[in-house]
């Protein structure tokens, strides 16, 4: 045989041979846009460390769930900026709160959208942090009864999907428990299963204004240094209940998205976060990266590491570039 027998860039000579051997295929209908609902009426204000994401009234957030449809996303995670904050988030569960009466105004303009919500404490705590607190730390079985309730709520309201992203143990099968016994059994739970202790929440602290007040979220989120340990989380919430699992922030945790792909029959999701997505932004507006490429790649490199879905600010951008 002459050498070289195989040469690869045989199928990289033109367009249509790369598109035909392409292994990962991009869509916008594997996107999930994040949306920040905050109280009032016409009002979107943007978050300065985040270019093109916006705190908004419902009525701004129905108008952009409508372009969220229109560009072929199938869905969108509400974050609420509440009207008041309390040491245990009481305002998470009225049933008149600012997401709930979100969801309520994106099911009334009927749109052909799935509507997820994060369901949290720590947006709605004077405190910040994910839990309540009892003799200074954030205590883990006091919060899960408010944490269903919330889900409860969300549910009620007419959430498609609901979204625990608080990190406290056992939270999954309080929230099943929940709906199950409050006929809300076909709701499916998307757990953030395996979420990490990141610096890359920044932007979103911001954005959402949950930054918190006291010390950190190392005794609940995961250690950035462990991938066992994300297997053991991700494998409690499947026992709990859990229909899907999500593993964030993504581009630092690829490995873990791929171990999580392959151990587990169940969908996996990417959370490309506040602070990958600044990044990009910043670089970008220097003129130091190519937005459309990077962002493009980045996507890529998510699904080809497994991720059946990615939760992503780019969302808008990246379906518009893929058309
Ligand atoms: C709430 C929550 C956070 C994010 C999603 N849900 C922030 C945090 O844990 O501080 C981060 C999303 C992002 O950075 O884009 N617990």
């Amino acid at each position: 045989m002459t050498f070289p027998a195989q040469r690869p860039r045989r199928l990289r000579k033109t367009e249509l041979l790369r598109d035909l051997v392409r292994e990962t295929r991009l869509s916008a209908k594997s996107f999930i846009y994040p949306l920040f609902v905050c109280p009032g009426s016409s009002l979107r204000q943007e978050v300065g460390s985040m270019p093109g994401v916006f705190q908004q009234s419902a009525d701004c957030v129905v108008e952009d769930c409508r372009e969220v449809e229109s560009l072929g996303i199938p869905g969108v995670i509400l974050f609420g900026l509440p009207e008041s904050k309390d040491p245990r988030g009481a305002s998470s569960l009225a049933q008149d709160g600012v997401v709930q009466c979100a969801i309520e105004a994106i099911r009334k303009a009927k749109l052909n959208l799935l509507v997820i919500t994060d369901v949290c404490l720590c947006e709605y705590t004077d405190h910040g942090h994910c839990g309540v607190i009892e003799n200074g730390e954030v205590a883990n079985d006091p919060t899960l009864e408010i944490l269903a309730e919330q889900a409860l709520s969300h549910a009620r309201a007419g959430a498609d999907i609901v979204a625990p992203s608080d990190m406290m143990d056992g939270r999954v099968r309080a929230i099943r428990k929940k709906l199950d016994s409050s006929g809300f059994s076909d709701v499916p739970i998307l757990s953030y299963a395996a979420k990490y202790c990141s610096g890359f929440y920044g932007p979103f602290r911001e954005a959402a204004d949950s930054a918190p007040q006291f010390g950190d979220r190392r005794s609940y989120q995961m250690d950035p240094a462990n991938a066992r340990e994300a297997l053991k989380e991700v494998a409690l919430d499947v026992e709990e209940g859990a229909d899907m699992v999500m593993v964030k922030p993504a581009l630092p945790y690829l490995d873990i998205v791929r171990q999580v792909k392959d151990e587990f029959r169940i969908p996996v999701a990417a959370y490309n976060v506040s602070g990958e997505y600044s990044m990009v932004k910043a670089a970008a507006r220097n003129g130091w990266l190519d937005e459309k490429r990077v962002v493009t790649e980045i996507l890529t490199g998510i699904q080809r590491a497994g991720a059946d879905f990615i939760l992503t600010y780019h969302a808008k951008d990246a379906a518009r570039w893929l058309r």
